[in-house]
């Protein structure tokens, strides 16, 4: 199949799932495009047999150009097999994805699928840093990409 994964990253990780899951479609033979939305927000959904879109929640909202893409090309996505994916640190990410995909495009989705979340310090600003820190308890990198979903999701979008 011919594959795009639409997505937007604020801080990194979202691209990095990204990634993994191109790596996996293109392992099971696929042909994959990765558009950051954006960098590329004319990347056209209807050129594809299956999209992918997801994005991150910061700040209780998902990724705005995530949501944008999404708007400019709902009719062409309700048409095409999607998928739908997210990236985000609170532990209630069923209620999230609701809030910010349309309810259509989460009733036809094939999958649906939480990816994990990392605290990228080094990429936010200080004070966002010095909240978030305080917040989680920890000065460490947090890395939390959870692979088997994404392999997970890599099946059900394909099968
Ligand atoms: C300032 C800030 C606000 C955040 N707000 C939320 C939130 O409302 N809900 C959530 O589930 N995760 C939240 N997170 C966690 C992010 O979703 C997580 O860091 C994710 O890995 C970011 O992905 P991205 O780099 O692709 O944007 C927040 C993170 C930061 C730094």
């Amino acid at each position: 199949m011919n594959i795009l994964i639409a997505y937007a990253s604020r801080y990194g990780t979202t691209a990095k799932c990204a990634k993994i899951l191109e790596e996996k479609l293109a392992e099971k033979g696929h042909e994959v495009t990765v558009a950051d939305v954006k960098a590329n927000n004319r990347i056209d959904p209807s050129a594809f047999d299956l999209i992918a879109v997801g994005g991150s929640f910061v700040a209780f909202r998902m990724n705005s150009f995530v949501t944008n893409f999404v708007k400019r090309n709902l009719k062409t996505l309700l048409e095409k097999k999607v998928g739908v994916f997210m990236c985000g640190a609170d532990n209630i990410w069923e209620e999230e994805i609701k809030k910010g995909f349309p309810s259509e495009l989460l009733d036809k989705a094939a999958a649906k699928a939480y990816f994990g979340y990392e605290m990228n310090w080094e990429k936010m600003n200080p004070l966002v840093r010095s909240m978030m820190q305080k917040a989680s308890k920890t000065t460490e990198a947090v890395s939390k990409i959870n692979t088997d979903n994404i392999y997970k999701f890599a099946e059900e979008i394909t099968s």
